[in-house]
C-alpha cells in the first residue's frame, strides 16, 4: 500500500540513506554529468524551477548558481533543511501527489524520485499532471524513472551458487511492482513505453525518452572507486546510445521529458 511505502521513505531518506552523498559514488558522479547535459540545454536563463523529490537540493545547488530561481519541493525534513541553506534555493516541505504551487508558475519542473516512489499508475499519473500543471504552457517537465530490466542487475552480485532467479524478480519483471520486502521503498519499475503513456496522460508531449548513466552505470554501481577517465567513457557510450530503447532499458535511471501543451 502507498501508506507503506510512504512510511518506508520516511524512515529510508530520514534516518537510514544519506541521500546528499549518493551522487558521490562513481555511478552517481555519471548520473549527475548525464542530468546536467540533459536538463541545461533546454532551460531558457534565469528560469523558474520546481524540483519536486529534489531531496537535498543536489540538483537545485548547480541549478541555482546558474541563475535559475529554484525552488525544493519534497516530504522529508532533514532533505528540507539541508536544501534550504543552499543560497538561492527555496525549499518547502510537500508531496508529487499535490502540489501547493500556482498553476503556471514555473518554466520547468524536474521529478527526480517521486515515479518510482508512488505505487499506483493513477497516483504517477497525478503528479505528473501536477508537475505539467505548475509549469506554464510550453515549460518542460523532467521525470526519472528506474528502468525496469536494470534491477535484473542486482542478482548479479547477491545470487548464490546455482540459485535460480529469486520469485521477486520474476514479479518485478512481469508487473514493475517492487517486493514489499525490499530494503530501497521503489513502488515501481517503468519500461520506457509505460513511461510514456503515462506523460501523455498526463498531458505532456514527450519530447525525449533517454537514458541516464546507460549500460555503463551498471558497472560503476559495483566499484567504489572511478577515475574521470572511465566517467567520461561512460558518458561516451551514453550519448552514443542512451536513446536507443534497449540500452536506455538497462540503465540504472531513464530520462522522460516532456512539453506541457
Ligand atoms: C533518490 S532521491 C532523489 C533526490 C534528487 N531528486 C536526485 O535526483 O538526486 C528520491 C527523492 O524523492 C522523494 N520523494 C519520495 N516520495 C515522494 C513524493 N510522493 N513526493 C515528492 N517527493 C517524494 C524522497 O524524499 C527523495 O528525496
Amino acid at each position: 500500500m502507498q501508506e507503506d511505502i510512504d512510511a518506508r521513505v520516511q524512515a529510508y531518506y530520514g534516518s537510514e540513506f544519506d541521500e546528499q552523498r549518493r551522487l558521490e559514488r562513481p555511478a552517481g558522479r555519471l548520473e549527475m554529468a548525464r542530468v546536467r547535459e540533459l536538463v541545461a540545454p533546454l532551460l531558457a536563463p534565469h528560469s523558474t524551477i520546481v524540483d519536486i523529490g529534489g531531496g537535498t537540493g543536489v540538483h537545485a545547488q548547480w541549478l541555482a548558481e546558474a541563475g535559475h530561481h529554484v525552488t525544493v519541493v519534497d516530504p522529508v525534513a532533514r532533505h528540507v533543511e539541508i536544501a534550504a541553506q543552499i543560497p538561492g534555493v527555496e525549499a518547502t516541505m510537500g508531496d508529487a501527489r499535490s502540489l501547493m504551487l500556482e498553476s503556471n508558475s514555473c518554466d520547468a519542473a524536474l521529478l527526480f524520485g517521486p515515479l518510482y516512489h508512488l505505487e499506483s499508475r493513477a497516483s504517477r499519473v497525478q503528479a505528473l499532471r501536477e508537475a505539467a500543471r505548475v509549469v506554464r504552457p510550453g515549460g518542460t517537465v523532467f521525470g526519472a524513472v528506474i528502468p525496469r530490466w536494470a534491477v535484473y542487475t542486482d542478482s548479479t552480485t547477491t545470487l548464490a551458487d546455482g540459485a535460480s532467479v529469486p520469485d521477486e524478480i520474476h514479479h518485478i519483471l512481469d508487473t514493475g511492482e517492487s517486493h514489499p520486502q525490499a530494503h530501497f521503498p521503489g513502488a515501481h519499475f517503468h519500461t520506457s513505453t509505460e513511461l510514456a503513456a503515462e506523460m501523455e496522460e498526463a498531458d505532456l508531449e514527450v519530447v525525449q525518452l533517454a537514458a541516464i548513466e546507460g549500460p555503463g552505470g551498471l558497472p560503476l554501481e559495483f566499484v567504489a572507486q572511478a577515475d574521470d577517465s572511465t566517467i567520461d567513457a561512460a558518458l561516451t557510450l551514453v550519448r552514443a546510445i542512451g536513446h536507443l530503447e534497449g540500452p536506455r532499458e538497462m540503465s540504472p535511471h531513464l530520462m522522460g521529458i516532456g512539453r506541457r501543451r
